[in-house]
């Protein structure tokens, strides 16, 4: 019997582009979906953009548009970028929507008649330049255990200490660097600890991995805690009813923007309601896939809220950990923190996809993707492996017989093999092992590779005796080619929609890996996928050093909590930075860079050259023998003019007004600026 299945990914926030991290979620959603729409399963697969909060109010403000316009391009640009990477969406809505703003006070009523809900005093940091409460991201001090300054008001970065923000020694606030008071204001809360028990069954019951199981139980031994859902206006985000300076916390409309979008689809619809997927005793599953950091939010408010309003809990929360890049941490001045919009210029989204669906697991460890491996993992599989088998079959069914496969397949076994190994591949993308079933459907290619090149068809054909052999050697490979395409349709689905239209058939379900393609025209073969190449992935990796500038105040949502607007290092990060005393001893215009000076900077032992884009502000000759302060050990950067090795130290808001920073007199070329 079929199922019918609403899915979800976790909602991005508005305040930031689309990048790696997100992708990593949504293809491995997007690969369940299509695999479960394969399958025969209904499946509605609905996202949204995560909207509210004070970050969304502040940047609105600093660009002087309403949150409304702000939230609405930045829709659309997400929507855009997950189209992209052709992520299937049903519908890609906002949490600022209506039928967010009336389910969540539904929520929020249900849960005051159940007694669930009680008011109590809050102190916090106010800033009273800015008029606003500060959530502790937007709170600076002295760290209260290790004394360490300039900490966030959550944790230290030093120590690791986790505190309140009123724990902080001489705090501030980030927004205005003034110094915030400390005022009292009623919140409201979500009485947590009455749903333990419920909490405890659904875990029970097999609604998380067992590591996730393991975590939340841990938790709710050591006892839960109300969860504060109301912050102070002014604040962008929905009013709580009956209040008009009260607005539901960010995190208590989100996961209810699921519900809310899927209510927009379903106008689209007639023949489904709400209740259909949200009714207590509904017969649908739902299914969401989210980060590791998040888990709190799904596995215990969230099934809670549900269980209070009346409504179906999940089916299944999917959790998975983060990506790393070569080992390390996104970074921007790596060029590895990149943009879903950035790699699309330069590279097809089903070389990511695959690379991808290869690192997959049913686990929370964190992945790496490594570049050498990306670009090798693709080529080698999918290239080398998976449509090989199709170009070396193809062109003798084309040219030697009408293109046209034969009646009968020589190798039914061989067949059988192939189609036998769905059940098993089948319940890996079920649960989550994507990695693993592309493991064995490479072993499969691995092993139609072989055969082909046992038989050696373009040997067979110079014997006109051997022909029925050949066509018959060919149309096996190709048949066995349809099966692996059925298995790898959910991760690559572009290319499979290319070798059905090569293939000359309807789109493949799952169960089509169960039948034969004998006696039927096919069509000639055109390239199916084309080798990544490492210098586009270079570009990408470039494309997004050079961005940075430009992305500065477009800086991802910190996870955990509410968006964040201030990223901060740490000690040990400033101590890497090489700063040295150089000496302009040449400069000069860069053509076809209307904003670059090109420099030649001596730093004591060696020259270097500099591209800065200080042109608006000097005149090159006006530069030479000035001294100013190099970033010394900046990674080399390859410009379209040539390679910047450093950096030079400049402020001012631009234009005309950009001063070089420049040491007194006395200061020599190549001095460490300490
Ligand atoms: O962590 C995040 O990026 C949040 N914006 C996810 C929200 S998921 C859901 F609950 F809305
Ligand atoms: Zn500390």
């Amino acid at each position: 019997m079929s199922r019918r299945i609403l899915v979800t990914s976790a909602l991005p926030y508005t305040t930031g582009p689309i990048h790696l991290g997100h992708l990593f979620e949504h293809v491995q959603t997007d690969i369940w979906v299509r695999f479960q729409r394969m399958r025969g399963n209904e499946t509605i697969y609905v996202c949204a953009d995560d909207t509210h909060g004070t970050g969304t109010m502040l940047r609105a403000e600093d660009r002087g548009i309403s949150p409304e316009a702000l939230i609405e391009g930045m829709r659309r640009e997400h929507a855009r970028d997950f189209e992209g990477f052709l992520i299937s969406h049903d519908s890609y809505y906002t949490t600022h929507s209506e039928e967010n703003r009336e389910l969540s006070e539904y929520m929020y009523n249900r849960a005051k008649d159940a007694g669930r809900i009680f008011t109590k005093d809050v102190e916090q940091l106010f800033d009273p330049e800015k008029n606003l409460f500060l959530a502790d991201r937007f709170v600076r001090g002295t760290c209260p255990k290790c004394g360490a300054e300039d900490m966030p008001g959550d944790n230290c970065d030093v120590c690791g200490a986790t505190y309140a923000a009123t724990d902080l020694g001489n705090p501030r606030s980030a927004l205005s660097g003034g110094t915030p008071e400390l005022r009292s204001s009623e919140h409201h809360f979500f009485d947590l600890p009455q749903m333990a028990d419920a909490l405890r069954a659904w875990i029970d019951g097999g609604a998380v991995q067992q590591e996730v199981a393991n975590k939340l139980a841990e938790w709710l031994d050591s006892g839960l805690k109300a969860w504060d859902i109301s912050r102070d206006a002014p604040y962008f985000g929905f009013l709580i009813p009956g209040t008009d300076d009260k607005y539901f916390y960010v995190w208590l409309d989100a996961p209810i923007g699921y519900m809310a979008s899927l209510r927009k689809y379903l106008e689209s619809r007639n023949d489904l309601s709400f209740e259909d997927f949200w009714a207590p005793d509904a017969e649908s599953e739902v299914h969401h896939f989210i980060g590791k950091d998040i888990i709190n939010f799904h596995c215990l408010f969230w099934p809670a809220l549900l269980e209070t309003a009346g409504f179906r809990k999940p089916t299944k929360v999917h959790a998975h950990g983060f990506i790393t890049v070569n080992s390390q941490k996104m970074s921007k001045s790596r060029g590895t923190f990149i943009e879903a919009a950035t790699y699309l210029e330069h590279l097809s989204p089903e070389y990511l996809r695959y690379y991808y669906a290869t690192k997959i697991t049913d686990g929370i460890d964190d992945l790496d993707i490594s570049f050498d491996d990306f670009v090798q993992r693709v080529n080698s599989d999918l290239v080398g492996k998976l449509v090989n088998i199709a170009s070396r079959c193809a062109g003798f069914i084309t040219k030697q017989f009408d293109g046209t496969l034969a009646a009968e397949l020589p190798e039914p076994e061989l067949q059988a093999e192939f189609a036998a190994r769905a059940d098993a591949i089948a319940a890996l993308y079920e649960n989550s092992e994507v990695s693993k079933a592309v493991r064995e459907i490479m072993a499969l290619a691995d092993k139609a590779n072989q055969y082909v090149a046992q038989k050696e068809p373009w040997s067979a054909i110079k014997d006109p005796e051997r022909r029925e052999e050949v066509h018959g050697v060919c149309s096996q490979g190709i048949n066995l080619f349809r099966v692996l395409i059925t298995y790898i349709k959910p991760v690559v689905p572009k290319l499979a929609a290319d070798a059905e239209a090569f293939l000359n058939i309807e789109p493949l379900t799952w169960d089509d890996s169960q039948a034969t393609l004998t006696d039927h025209p096919i069509k000639k073969f055109k390239a199916l996928f084309a080798r990544m190449e490492r210098k586009s992935l270079d570009k990408v990796v470039e494309a997004s050093m050079q961005t940075e500038a430009e992305t500065a105040d477009r800086e991802p949502g910190g996870k955990k909590g509410e968006e964040s607007v201030t990223d901060t290092i740490t000690i040990d990060d400033f101590a890497k930075v090489q700063l040295r005393v150089a000496k302009v001893v040449a400069a000069d215009f860069v053509e076809g860079a209307d904003k670059l000076l090109q420099l030649t900077l001596d730093v004591g032992d060696h020259q270097r050259n500099v591209f800065s884009g200080i042109r608006s502000a000097y005149e090159p000759q006006d530069l030479v023998g000035k001294l100013t302060v190099v970033v010394a050990n900046l990674a080399p950067r390859k410009m379209r003019f040539g390679v910047s090795e450093g950096m030079v130290l400049a402020a001012g808001p631009g234009g005309k007004d950009i001063f070089l920073i420049s040491p007194d007199s006395g200061a020599e070329p190549g001095m460490e600026v300490t």
